[in-house]
């Protein structure tokens, strides 16, 4: 109602609250490779677009003559009581859209109460971050690297910088095939930017002197086909050939050793009694689909999964994210939250994606537009305003908590594809 009576005495918002004003102003505003990389999906965008056709192949029913004057959005998760089930999904490489990256999430963050999600890529060294977030939850995301003691020193730096739950990341063991990052050149990590987790750890440190040692060559594995094309892709706009034009004062041999631990395609559940014994923190599992993953993942004692598949950046014609949603909740049945990110660009989106099964759900590029045109405080509103019609959704449906948000709240539309 706020924004109503701020509108009624003229007062614009901070950022557009349309979500495709929101969106094309933020494009404008953001250099050609950053809104590249932002908007930007795997392959033909396809999964991109699922994301958003699964939400209209639900409609939501509401009920008339209830008592909705006042509404309860808190949730409880991990042992936390939150204001509400919003979530910030993490997101790397922020020095591109604004200056103060992460470090201004983590102010709107706060000022909000909303779960921070600090990425493993992102600007800002985690210890920074969480120092701007002070007891606000903030929870850690991980890419399993390919050197364990790596993986060790990043879970238990999160721990000390008061992280509350490690998220492992599972569906970007390799970087999905981007179209707009690659006709751009382009690849953020290769210049240097959004690998500040790695260059402030010591074991990281350790392995770059090592590398330097060995000299440019190193013994590096044979590339893939798709790393060839990409760094063909990459050193197209320079004419020195790839790094060679790097703007980072990093050394290259940093940015090499990044390369070759950032992730680990071998990974397998067998290896997550490793985490397990390195930290006592919840651990959630970012970027299940298959029902059967959302079982192996009760069955391994992890403490909650996030149906994901990262905005559609990953696989190209993959299963939208709330289409994968329903099956999971039913699997788990209760045993462990399922959060859920992919495609949430308003406050019915979230309403129904409670009501078939969510606990809280994640916000992916709508904050970072907001961030990108106006700092911490364009984070904050835009969602301050996916709250607000979170919260209008949820009284105009009959609906006074979280918990009255169920399936029965919802019908299929089964005529939309
Ligand atoms: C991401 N995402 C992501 N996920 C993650 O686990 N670690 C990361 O560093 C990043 N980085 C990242 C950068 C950018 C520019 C985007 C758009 C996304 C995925 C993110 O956490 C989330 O899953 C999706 O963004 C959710 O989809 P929507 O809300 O963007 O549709």
């Amino acid at each position: 109602s706020g924004i109503y009576r701020n509108g009624a005495l003229g007062q614009l918002p901070a950022v557009p609250v349309s979500p495709a004003k929101l969106a094309a102003k933020a494009r404008q505003k953001m250099s050609r490779r950053a809104a590249a990389y932002v908007v930007g999906s795997a392959g033909m965008e396809s999964t991109a677009r699922a994301n958003r056709l699964a939400f209209d192949r639900w409609r939501i029913v509401p009920r008339m003559l209830h008592d909705v004057g006042t509404r309860d959005l808190t949730t409880e998760l991990l042992g936390r009581t939150l204001a509400s089930p919003f979530l910030l999904s993490p997101v790397g490489v922020l020095e591109m859209v604004h200056p103060a990256a992460d470090v201004a999430v983590a102010r709107a963050a706060r000022s909000l109460g909303v779960p921070m999600m600090i990425s493993n890529q992102a600007s800002v060294p985690m210890e920074r971050i969480a120092a701007e977030l002070g007891d606000s939850p903030h929870w850690f995301q991980l890419y399993w690297s390919s050197e364990d003691d790596l993986v060790a020193s990043l879970v238990s730096r999160a721990e000390q910088a008061g992280a509350e739950a490690i998220v492992v990341t599972l569906d970007t063991h390799m970087l999905g095939w981007r179209p707009r990052d690659l006709d751009e050149a382009f690849l953020p990590f290769a210049r240097g930017q959004g690998i500040a987790q790695y260059t402030s750890d010591p074991v990281f440190t350790e392995l770059v002197k090592q590398r330097a040692k060995q000299g440019p060559t190193g013994k590096r594995p044979a590339p893939t086909p798709a790393a060839v094309a990409t760094l063909a892709s990459m050193s197209r706009g320079y004419p020195g050939g790839f790094m060679s034009n790097l703007r980072s004062p990093l050394p290259r041999a940093a940015v090499e050793t990044f390369l070759d631990v950032f992730s680990r395609s071998t990974l397998t559940w067998q290896n997550l009694s490793f985490l397990r014994e390195h930290t006592t923190l919840p651990i959630i599992l970012k970027g299940i689909q298959h029902p059967d993953d959302a079982r192996l993942a009760v069955d391994h004692g992890v403490d909650a999964v996030m149906v994901s598949n990262h905005g559609g950046r990953q696989i190209d014609g993959a299963v939208g994210s709330l289409d994968a949603l329903p099956a999971v909740a039913a699997v788990v049945d209760g045993r462990i939250p399922v959060l859920f990110d992919s495609g949430i660009r308003g406050g019915a989106d979230a309403f129904k994606a409670i009501a078939l099964g969510a606990t809280a759900v994640g916000v992916g590029r709508p904050w970072v537009y907001g961030l990108a045109l106006a700092g911490t405080e364009g984070v904050a509103s835009v969602m301050t305003n996916l709250l607000a019609e979170f919260d209008l959704t949820m009284g105009l449906a009959g609906c006074t908590t979280l918990d009255e948000i169920s399936p029965e709240t919802l019908s299929r539309a089964d005529s939309v594809d």
